[in-house]
């Protein structure tokens, strides 16, 4: 039985422990029945031990949030319900105004934000379906799964921006959307993603077995590693480096919260990925890792891909080969983050502009409105 005295900290500690002393034998976890928090009520069987919480594989009652072991998890959650913004709250009339103008944007300004707009419209509803569809069920925790929720619904907010932004431009509707289907570097990016979210969701996959749980990793790292932390990139440089220049400011305010939360989802998937490994040590072997360095190589392509169609011809001081070199420090970025080496060795920088971005202190006056101060709930200081 839990002891309700004791600091969180110290079942952190002793959870930890365990699971690197091998005092839980995790391997022999039965897999799980997918019915995670629809069980049958058993009356007065034994109360929840933190011990007994882990990220897949649980057996626990998922309908209790408390006691927490992934103190992580809920402060994403309480940060991520602390940044809420609403799309329609960013004024759009500039962007009207400049886009409407004869000579307001050039051919290829307009290329950036139609591909972009076409890309990401698309792109965020795969990222909700993903969640709802296939890799919630198979997170067997209550703190990740509230995280989870949070994420889906901040999904929505993002496809609601895109069609917020089609919509004030005046832009055909049916072009943007079908863009995914259209227009090929956009749709070899979906396209890349769809089997690993189609594995996780088929009925007949149940995690619990050494293959199914690489698979289960595989997923994650597809989708939280490479399709929010590298397939996002070039289209919020893109977007944002327009809003530097003066041009088309409420979009790329709109790209500017959006980065802030997609930050936030691709860390808290990265905690996910390293706990798993933590829990799972046995998951992490040469074989998978070749595998994740594979996608990780074929995504660079993919998004290289998509720099070149989106920007075609240099444009507001950049150009697709520095695109490639940043999605090479992207990418080594993302193998140290999931505790692998770097796969482009020296790669540098040429945005460095971005990581201020992420930095919101550092920039805190960059497009003068309210975007870094604008916070609900009062639980967290950018400043
Ligand atoms: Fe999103
Ligand atoms: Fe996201």
């Amino acid at each position: 039985m839990l002891d309700w005295d004791k600091p969180i900290a110290d079942f952190n500690d002793a959870a930890n422990n365990a699971a690197l002393d091998g005092s839980h034998d995790i391997q022999n976890i039965e897999p799980t029945k997918e019915l995670g928090g629809l069980n049958n009520i058993e009356m007065g069987a034994s109360r929840i031990c933190v011990d007994d919480k882990r990220i897949i594989n649980c057996r626990a009652d998922l309908n209790q949030l408390v006691p927490f072991k992934y103190d992580w998890a809920w402060q994403k959650y309480l940060d991520a319900c602390a940044n809420h913004w609403m799309p329609q709250e960013i004024n759009m009339t500039a962007d009207i105004a400049l886009w409407k103008a004869t000579n307001g944007l050039s051919k290829d300004e307009r290329t950036i934000i139609k591909r972009n707009l076409g890309f990401f419209s698309t792109a965020d509803s795969l990222v909700a379906n993903n969640l709802v569809l296939a890799v919630y069920k198979h997170i067997t925790n209550p703190e990740c799964r509230q995280y989870l929720l949070r994420q889906a619904f901040e999904e929505a907010l993002h496809t609601h921006a895109y069609q917020y932004c089609i919509e004030s431009l005046g832009l055909d509707e049916g072009e943007i959307f079908n863009m995914y289907r259209e227009v090929p570097a956009v749709a070899r990016k979906a396209e890349w993603a769809l089997p690993f979210t189609q594995a996780l969701a088929d009925p007949d996959f149940h995690t619990g077995t050494i293959e199914t749980d690489k698979e289960l990793l595989k997923e994650l790292i597809a989708f939280y590693v490479i399709f929010e932390g590298i397939f996002f990139y070039v289209g919020f440089v893109q977007i944002l480096s327009m809003g530097r220049r003066n041009k088309m400011i409420g979009v790329a305010e709109q790209f500017q919260y959006i980065l802030r939360d997609e930050s936030m989802h691709m860390n808290f998937g990265i905690d996910i990925i390293n706990q798993i490994k933590l829990e799972n040590p046995h998951l992490w072997d040469e074989s998978l890792i070749e595998e994740i360095q594979t996608m990780i190589c074929d995504a660079v392509t993919l998004e290289s891909n998509y720099a070149h169609d989106t920007m075609p011809n240099g444009v507001l001081g950049m150009n697709a080969s520095m695109f490639a070199e940043y999605l090479h420090f992207i990418a080594n970025r993302r193998c140290a983050q999931i505790g692998l080496e770097a796969l482009y060795p020296g790669a540098s920088n040429p945005f460095p502009w971005m990581s201020e971005m992420l930095d919101l202190k550092k920039e805190k006056n960059f497009f003068e409105t309210r975007v870094t101060e604008y916070q609900t709930g009062g639980a967290l200081s950018w400043n």
